[in-house]
């Protein structure tokens, strides 16, 4: 509680919250003694983190209880990323159910009757040192009034906004549908003003369709005649605004870098352009993905007022079998794999349907290395749940192996980003 009243300080260092616990002051007097020292050696514009002494490592045992107490066990230092999903059947119900409104129907497998539905939840990550405990949504309400919370990215970011939304939902009382400018949905809860939206964007960048001039061009030239023009340091208008409206956002791309059904390398390619000119020669997706996210990783440095806090997520696994999505590829399993059978389906040596994974994260990886950004790494947990995604619940024509059923393992990315927010002590 106490690192979260500090850190939303630093969020808006003009609210003068005037609290009545002694206890409180002294600790942000404190505080602010350290921070003034701190900030004396240290350039103040520069985003960089001041390492902490961070806690100790909380039994496991406290996790299973399903006690919060104030986030124990998270921590900076710890890894969250490598650990074991445990089936628990005593573990306490989901934060939310099937009737949250805002579950698309296609995400609502306990609705659409997917097997196993109610399984999903009952299965907790435990990392290798350290516990991941289930965030506490009153508790957070109430240690972040007069904030906002931006989720920028593709689908998979919605799908994880709605499972953020969901679990605040049932705490908040009123709740108003309310969008920043730009923004696909948003809902502001009352009694706390906390304001969490979702921007939509699918390759970050702007872009849109390209058809050869008949005048010629350099593309032309190249024998090009249909595409996508990629405009690789123009921002999406549905999010070129977050940066300087949200207090912490979480940026994600990746999906649709390598969805060929759109992007043909053939028939519609993408096509890069700078400063309104295409990039010559034409690039790669996979080198066209490193321009955008160095691009678009420095205009939202440039665009966040200071304290904002910055999140990039790792991609999001799919788990076609058999084929892919168009292909028949389905995921009909009913518990997450084994090591061993991770590795054969992912491991990008054996190229196998769903490679991107881990390939796409070796762009993110070294796209945010330096920057403001922290890294919120899903991948390795989200590997193992091939059971997790609503498959053909609904009755849908293809099974979709890559979106993740609500309630499921989203919740799990939100306790993975509550741990990460509560652990900053000293940003900036
Ligand atoms: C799910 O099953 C229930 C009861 O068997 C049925 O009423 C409902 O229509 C089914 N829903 C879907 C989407 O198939
Ligand atoms: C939130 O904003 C309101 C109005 O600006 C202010 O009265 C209140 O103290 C703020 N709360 C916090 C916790 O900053
Ligand atoms: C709500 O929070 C915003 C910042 O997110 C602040 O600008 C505004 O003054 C707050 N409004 C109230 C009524 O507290
Ligand atoms: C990986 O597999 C795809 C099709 O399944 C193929 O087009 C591609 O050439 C393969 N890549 C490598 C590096 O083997």
């Amino acid at each position: 509680m106490a690192s979260n009243h500090h850190y939303k300080r630093h969020l808006q260092p003009l609210s003068s919250s005037s609290s009545s616990n002694t206890y409180f002051v002294v600790f942000i007097s404190i505080i602010v003694l350290i921070a003034l020292f701190l900030l004396s050696s240290h350039n103040v514009t520069s985003y960089a983190t001041i390492p902490i002494a961070v806690e100790t490592v909380k039994p496991i045992k406290q996790y299973v209880s399903g006690r919060n107490d104030d986030n124990g066990g998270a921590s900076a230092a710890c890894d969250y990323s490598e650990g074991k999903w445990f089936y628990d059947p005593t573990i306490r119900p989901p934060r939310y159910d099937e009737t949250c409104k805002e579950i698309y129907r296609g995400w609502n497998c306990v609705a659409g009757n997917r097997s196993g539905a109610l399984e999903i939840v009952k299965w907790r990550w435990q990392p290798n040192h350290c516990a991941l405990p289930q965030f506490d949504p009153l508790r957070f309400l109430e240690s972040h009034r007069n904030i906002s919370i931006g989720f920028v990215g593709d689908s998979l970011n919605r799908n994880m906004f709605v499972s953020f939304f969901c679990s605040l939902r049932r705490a908040a009382g009123e709740v108003k549908k309310w969008r920043p400018a730009g923004a696909d949905r948003g809902f502001t809860f009352l009694k706390y003003n906390l304001t969490i939206a979702y921007h939509r964007t699918n390759l970050l960048a702007r872009y849109g369709r390209w058809s050869a001039n008949a005048k010629g061009g350099e593309l032309e030239s190249l024998g090009f005649k249909e595409g996508y023009r990629v405009d690789v340091d123009i921002p999406e208008g549905t999010w070129a605004e977050a940066p300087s409206f949200h207090n912490i956002l979480i940026y994600n791309t990746g999906h649709w870098w390598w969805a060929p059904s759109k992007f043909d390398p053939v028939k519609s390619p993408m096509l890069f352009h700078e400063n309104g000119e295409p990039l010559m020669p034409p690039l790669s997706p996979e080198l066209g993905l490193d321009v955008v996210l160095r691009k678009m990783i420095s205009y939202v440095e440039e665009k966040a007022r200071p304290g904002t806090v910055l999140f990039f997520r790792t991609q999001s696994p799919r788990h076609f079998e058999g084929g892919d999505w168009y292909q028949g590829g389905s995921c009909a399993r009913l518990q997450p794999l084994s090591p061993h059978e991770v590795e054969k389906l992912f491991s990008v040596q054996n190229n196998g349907t769903n490679v991107e994974t881990r390939l796409v994260n070796e762009h993110i990886y070294e796209a945010i290395k330096g920057t403001a950004f922290r890294l919120l790494d899903v991948t390795r947990m989200s590997e193992f749940r091939a059971d997790a995604h609503p498959s053909s619940a609904g009755g849908k024509k293809h099974a979709d192996c890559m979106h993740w059923c609500l309630p499921g393992i989203t919740d799990t990315w939100n306790d993975l980003f509550i741990a990460h927010l509560s652990s900053l002590r000293y940003d900036k």
